[in-house]
């Protein structure tokens, strides 16, 4: 399979898209909090992208093959909401755990990422579950340098995940991204080391791991967009996007408020 590597022109481009998207969620941190509704905060991330970055959100009326186009700034995906929950009127409470999903384009180029929040307290559960799926995520990109494989990133997220009692979400993926929203290639979240294709310097692509206390069956909602878990058991994902190097990687969508690296993943560093 051929697939584009970036050139140094187009990877400072990267850098610049990834810490703006990484701003978004700084920005927005202080706004969630119990009473807030999902649709207020992705009102609030829109006008901070169009307004004060002069970025333009890509959700927005995106629409690939299949889908209708999605009507938001954002994606707002509460408890057992996996992923792409639409914004809206729903108020966030106590205890409830957020998925915010920002991608921004700058100059033509896209950065992708996403964290959770807790609104609140959350459960003991609750709280495990987020911050496994950050050290998964992390895990994953821990593998990500030139000669490795994409399997060892599947690999790494599906084998810590079902070690500590979750399932992974296999109907989405992490995937390149450049000068398009979603480019070659797809990221399987779990996977065999060793197999799929080799990595590459020049090479910029996601890793979003969606993990679920429950089992891995997802549905769809009848708005065309969101996705639940089928169980209803609670779901976590965290977003980065990650360019390869000559020695290992790069993550691009790094800004003064991003949460540390685990003490998992730089132990291993
Ligand atoms: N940001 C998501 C991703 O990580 C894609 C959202 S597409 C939308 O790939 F249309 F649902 F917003
Ligand atoms: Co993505
Ligand atoms: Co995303």
């Amino acid at each position: 399979m051929s697939l584009a590597l970036k050139n140094s022109d187009d990877i400072a481009s990267m850098r610049i898209a990834g810490r703006l998207g990484s701003e978004v969620l700084d920005y927005i941190t202080a706004f969630i909090k119990p009473g807030v509704t999902t649709g207020k905060l992705d009102q609030l991330c829109h006008d901070f992208m169009v307004n004060v970055q002069g970025t333009i959100p890509a959700t927005l009326n995106y629409a690939p093959p299949g889908h209708k186009p999605y009507p938001a700034s954002s994606c707002t995906s509460v408890n057992h909401q996996v992923c792409h929950g639409i914004p809206g009127e729903k108020i966030l409470k106590n205890g409830d755990i957020l998925n915010i999903d920002i991608t921004v384009i700058k100059d033509g180029y896209h950065g992708d990422n996403s964290r959770m929040f807790y609104i609140g307290e959350p459960s003991i559960q609750a709280r495990r579950l987020c911050e496994m799926t950050y050290q998964a995520m992390w895990l994953g990109i821990d593998q990500v340098k030139p000669g490795g494989t994409l399997g060892d990133v599947g690999h790494a997220i599906q084998s810590f995940a079902e070690k500590n009692g979750y399932s992974v979400v296999r109907e989405f993926c992490g995937h390149g991204i450049g000068k398009k929203f979603h480019e070659e290639p797809q990221i399987l979240h779990y996977g065999k080391r060793g197999s799929g294709m080799t990595m590459k310097p020049g090479m910029i692509f996601t890793v979003e791991p969606m993990i679920n206390a429950g089992r891995r069956d997802i549905r769809m909602l009848g708005d065309g967009w969101g996705v639940v878990t089928a169980d209803h058991s609670l779901s976590a994902q965290w977003e980065h996007t990650v360019l390869v190097t000559d020695d290992g990687f790069e993550v691009l969508t790094v800004s003064a408020g991003s949460p540390a690296r685990p003490a998992l993943s730089t132990a291993s560093a």
